[in-house]
Formats: C-alpha cells, structure tokens, sequence
C-alpha cells in the first residue's frame, strides 16, 4: 500500500518506497498462471515444462539433433501446404471456440487435468475428435481415422516434417499443435520421464502470458521479439506491427516460429537467428519485447533458462544491446530476474544497469525470494524424478549463490524508453494488483505522465497546472467506532484500471484531490485547503507538491490537458 499524506512524505521517495525484502510478496508476474491465462484463450495441455540439468551448454548438441531432420524439420516442400493444413484445421472447426465446444468447458482455457473430459467428449469419430485425441490429449489414434481428418493432405506430408509418427498402425504426435488465441501454435512435447534435450523449445507458460499481457498494443513500425521461442509473442504482435523480427539462438525456435508464422499466414514476420542483437545489428526498433532467458542459475546448459550465461548477465546485456537499437521514443519491455547481493544495496545495483543507455525506465517489481526458496521452485520445476539428483542440483545451486554472494532475487517486469531530449529516470515501483489485461495501456501512461510532471519542475509551473481526478479513481472510507462516536480511520484511494494502484491518504490529502476540477490551478486548490483547515498555505506548500506529484505519477491526479492516453478513460 503506497502512503500518500501529507504527513508520510518520507515514506516515499523519487523510484518509490523502499522495499525490503518479502518472501510473501509474491505477485501476478510470476507464477499466477490462473488469472493470467484466464485473459487469453489458451488451449494449454502442456506440461509447463522449465527443464534444467547441470549439464555445460553445448551449442554443437543443438546443431547435431536439427541436421538429423534438417531439411524437412517444420518444412513443407510444397509453399501451399501452409495453407492447406490451416484450411484442414479450420473445416474441421479445431479452433479455441470450436475446442471449447465440444468440452463443454465455458471460456477459459483447457488445461492438462481435463484430458479425461476431452477423452470422454471425442468418441464420435468427427475430425475435431481425431485432432483433440491426437494433439490434445496425445493418445495413439487409428491411421485411417487421421488419413481421413487431414484429407486431402496425405499423412506422409505430415510425418515428413516431424509433426507425426506411426507406430503399430496408430499415429501419435511427435509435436504439439494447439489452438491458442486466434492462432494454431506448434510446441514441443515434454515427457516428464526424460531428460529433455538441451535444445528444448520451452512452450508458452507464465512468463509468455505475462509478456502479452504487459506489453504495448499500440502501433509499431518495427519490433523486435528476443528469444521468441515457439513465438507467440510475435504473433500476438503481428498484427499491430508493420514488420516484426523474431530472433533466436536456438535454431529449432527459429524453425518453430517461422512454422508457425506461415501456417497462421502471418506474412509480416521474419525470423532469424543469432545471439541477442547480432541478428538484428543492422535495424532499428519502435518496440523490443523480450521473454528473456532469465533464470539466475550457475549457468544451466539449457538455453531458454539462462541463456547459457551465470547470474543476471543475460538481462544485463539486453538493456545494453536494446538501447542501441531503439528508434527515439522506442521502448523495450522484458521480464528480469536480479540478485541481490551482500552488502549492496539492490535499487542501485539495477539502476546501474540503465546508466548512460538514454533511456528512461520503469521497473514494476514482483515478489523477491530467498535463494533456498528460489533454487527450490525452480529444480522443483523439472527435478522431481530423482531425489539424489535434486539434492546435488540445490547444493550445486546454493554453492554458488553464496561464491556470488547472492542472498535474494527479485523478479520484474522492465519498460526502457529511448530518450535523448531530458535527463533520464529510473524508477521502481511494487507492481500493483493487475485487474485487466492490456497493462500496456498503463504503462504508456506512466511514462506520459511522468512527461508531463517532466514539463511542470519549477515551483511556479507546477502551481499553475490544473488537475483533474482519473475518471478511474474511487475512495474508500473506513470508519470505526468509539465512545465518542464513528471516526474515520483511513481513506484508500484505487485506481479500476489493469494495474490496479491503491495508496492511503489522510484528511487534507482528499481534500486536496476532492477540489480537482480541471479548472482551478494546484495553487488555488492549495491555498484552498490551507484555509479550511487553519494552516498556512507556505507551511504546507513543499510537502503537498511532494505527494501530489506521486498522485500524478501513479495516474489518481491528472493534468487537465494533456495527451489523450493520460486523460480519456478508454483509449
Ligand atoms: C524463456 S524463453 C522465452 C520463449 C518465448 N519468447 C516465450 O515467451 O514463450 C527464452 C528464449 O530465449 C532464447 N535465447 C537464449 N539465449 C539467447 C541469446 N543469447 N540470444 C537470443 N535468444 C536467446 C531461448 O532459446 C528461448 O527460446
């Protein structure tokens, strides 16, 4: 809870409140898979796998498993056959909507523990029956019956390019293909009782939701998706971009993405591969999003975990990199993990990071964990077959959590903005409880916001800005009794917008924000409520601009005139 009163200013301070860390404070940019895929239409019989095995990265690996099917790996021959299978697909009606149907399950999202239902609800032989069997709940199904659901595109086509195999006259997906949103998306199957190659391509799990739903909607020339992985964020961008690049340094990633592109007639999105910004050295960015290999690990061997780099360098190196390649105004938004370490203070270890790029940023930060809590979910996530082996992995791990000297690690969700023409800001924030999906609506916002508060420094300035309370800002009031009667104890301000900020006030706060008009200047408002209450206007005057700027900088206050995604309610 933010305190914004009069008399809490030094709770604040410019980037936010302190925040020490708590192993409770665990937040929906990570792990809260229920209310974040509840906001896509996401058909996720996947096993949300995060594979980790101590083993040294070996990128030649990686080559040896794609030159086995090179060729024809998630390549058709013939160009048309893009077109025919997503045409098969849809006649057959396996779509988010039709899928939905036939389960019977109302909005949402088909998850693994239904596979009885969907096993239970495809007896009757149709097509969509035979492409749920078989994609969704990866049981053998008769060859005769999959000839027929893809006809007229013989199975051969499909087992050519990896998709199928038979075995003892039943076919069985070698990957997965599932509708997701408005698109068909091929992933990889996990089986839980292998090792799985270090050139897994991780499938689309929190993190991804959370990228789509954080990131910027609004038009873009040209964006960039790092480490796009089977690509769905690059997809879901298409269609607000003139061009997208998806990038990878995994080359089954880049064959999976341009796969998917082009059975999603997706035309606008070219893939390449390559480490971090070589791929892309040569061009320039409106908007970079970025799922990034996070995960601080003693190095992993698995690429999309840690991109093959110790501690939090690989975040460290995209900042670096993204500010390069931004067009002014640009922004770059990614998830990030970072560590805290001993003896330092962790806000200005991050805001390091940024120093000297040329862009402002904004980091909403999650939960932090202690590293026993952190080596602990994430070897959990993949090792659970063998205890001996999850005892010298979190061993492994912790002896070099404490050579690194780090004690905690925090995650976040990171917006930079390119921008040459003012001195640059970084700023923290605690990420707020997020209420709708398109959080990228808000974060424009802020950074316009703080554009405005920008442009309003001096003393008299800003006494001449006129403000107006968010059409979205509601009061609650909590009364307690006592002898003398009911007295207020709080008022809580909050914001009914996807990222849902509260604060307290006190008494002289709401009155201040309560005589926000859009007409009446922060001074006469001031002067105002000096009067009502007995106080000089003078005494009052430096602490009040202090916490009405943080009202402006969360969204409760704004400028009366101002950029139209500041001050109308839907944009
Ligand atoms: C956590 S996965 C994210 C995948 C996908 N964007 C998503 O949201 O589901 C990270 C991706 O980054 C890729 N990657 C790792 N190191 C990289 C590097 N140095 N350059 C580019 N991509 C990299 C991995 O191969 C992996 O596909």
């Amino acid at each position: 809870m933010r305190l914004f009163m009069w008399g809490a200013v030094t709770a604040t301070r410019e980037g936010g409140r302190r925040y020490e860390p708590n192993f409770l404070d665990a937040g929906p940019l990570w792990g809260n898979t229920g209310s974040q895929s509840m906001k896509f239409d996401a058909l996720c019989l996947y096993s949300c796998f995060f594979g980790y095995r101590s083993t040294v990265l070996t990128y030649g690996f990686m080559m040896t498993r794609m030159s086995k099917n090179v060729t024809h790996w998630l390549s058709f021959e013939d160009y048309g056959d893009y077109d025919r299978l997503r045409e098969i697909l849809l006649r057959a009606n396996y779509t988010v909507p039709g899928v939905l149907e036939v389960t019977g399950v109302k909005g949402g999202s088909v998850s693994g523990k239904d596979i009885p239902l969907v096993l239970q609800r495809t007896r009757e032989g149709r097509p969509i029956d035979t492409l749920m069997r078989l994609f969704l709940a990866r049981v053998p199904v008769p060859e005769q019956a999959v000839r027929e659901a893809i006809a007229p595109m013989p199975l051969e086509t499909l087992k050519r390019i990896g998709l199928l195999k038979t075995e003892n006259g039943s076919v069985l997906p070698r990957l997965k293909l599932v509708p997701f949103d408005r698109f068909m998306l091929v992933q990889e199957i996990h089986d839980p009782a292998l090792k799985a190659p270090l050139d897994f391509v991780i499938g689309v799990g929190a993190a991804t939701l959370t990228m789509a739903n954080f990131m910027i909607r609004r038009q873009s020339r040209m964006t960039l998706d790092l480490g796009t992985g089977c690509g769905l964020l690059a997809l879901l961008k298409s269609c607000e971009s003139d061009k997208i690049i998806a990038t990878d340094r995994n080359p089954r990633a880049v064959r999976m993405t341009r796969f998917n592109a082009r059975i999603n007639a997706v035309s606008n999105l070219e893939c390449r591969e390559g480490d971090l910004f070589e791929p892309v050295a040569d061009l320039r960015f409106d908007l970079i999003l970025s799922n990034a290999p996070f995960v601080i690990t003693p190095s992993s061997g698995y690429l999309y975990l840690d991109g093959g780099l110790h501690g939090d360098q690989f975040c460290q190196r995209l900042v670096r990199g993204a500010a390069e390649v931004l067009n002014e105004g640009g922004y770059c938004q990614f998830l990030c993990n970072w560590a805290h370490l001993k003896g330092r203070d962790w806000q200005e270890r991050l805001a390091g990071w940024f120093k000297g790029t040329g862009c402002d940023t904004w980091v909403l930060r999650g939960a932090t964990e202690d590293t026993s809590v952190y080596a602990r979910k994430w070897i959990e996530h993949f090792e659970l077959s063998s205890s001996t082996e999850f005892s010298r992995l979190y061993d492994e791990w912790m002896d070099y959590y404490t050579r690194e000297r780090i004690e905690a690690i925090s995650m976040g969700f990171v917006t930079m903005r390119r921008n040459s023409t003012g001195e640059n800001w970084f700023r923290i924030d605690n990420e707020p409880e997020v209420k709708q999906r398109d959080v990228g609506v808000d974060i424009i916002r802020i950074f316009e916001l703080r554009d405005f508060l920008g442009s309003v420094q001096s003393d008299d300035s800003f006494m001449n800005a006129v403000l107006q309370p968010a059409p979205e800002l509601r009061l609650n009031i909590e009364y307690q009794p006592s002898t003398e009667g009911w007295h207020v104890v709080s008022h809580r301000l909050q914001l009914i917008r996807p990222l849902a900020f509260d604060a307290q006030t006190d008494e002289l706060g709401w009155s201040f924000i309560s005589r926000c008009d859009g007409k009446r200047t922060v001074g006469e408002v001031l002067r105002e409520v000096a009067s009502s209450s007995s106080l000089n206007t003078d005494g009052i005057k430096t602490g009040a601009m202090h916490v009405i700027r943080h009202l402006i900088q969360h969204g409760f206050l704004l400028p009366a005139e101002g950029p139209a995604q500041i001050c109308s309610e839907t944009v």
